[in-house]
């Protein structure tokens, strides 16, 4: 089974049509979509998934940037999903993202940067909530 990550596609890369192409790097590095979603965030669902960063200079136009277009959340399972996950998406700066990376392929700026990872289990398991219901990951039921 494994453990879970929440990964973002970004408004950029919705705008950019790179959904296909991020979807296909995330399954070639053998993670299990569980449960996906396109959504577009108002600014306080955006400032309240980015809570943590709220004191921080950058985090008004990461809220505006976030609720700028649709985004694709999605559950990712895999073994050591956290961390495997981070490393294909390489740093949150492109410019220092290691080759092959998502970030290193498709980003351009550290602040429009295509794909959000989660930092933790812990925080994998309150953005999952963030986004999904328990019937979404549980059940699919519409
Ligand atoms: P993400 O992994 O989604 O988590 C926090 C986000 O803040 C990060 O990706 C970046 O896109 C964004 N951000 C914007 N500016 C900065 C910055 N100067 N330093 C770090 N993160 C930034």
């Amino acid at each position: 089974m494994g453990n879970r990550t929440l990964a973002i596609i970004k408004p950029d890369a919705v705008k950019k049509n790179l959904i296909g192409q991020i979807i296909k790097k995330i399954n070639e590095a053998g993670f299990n979509i569980k449960a996906m979603k396109m959504v577009r965030l108002n600014k306080d669902s955006a400032g309240g998934f980015y809570e943590v960063h709220k004191e921080r200079p950058f985090f008004n136009n990461l809220v505006e940037f976030m609720s700028s277009g649709p985004c694709v959340p999605i559950v990712l399972e895999k073994d050591n999903a956290v961390a495997d996950f981070r490393t294909l998406i390489g740093a949150t700066d492109p410019a220092q993202a290691d080759n092959g990376t998502i970030r290193k392929l498709f980003a351009e700026s550290k602040s429009e940067n295509v794909i959000h990872g989660s930092d933790s289990d812990e925080n994998a398991a309150l953005e999952i909530s963030h986004f999904f219901s328990r019937k979404e990951l549980l059940e699919n039921y519409i």
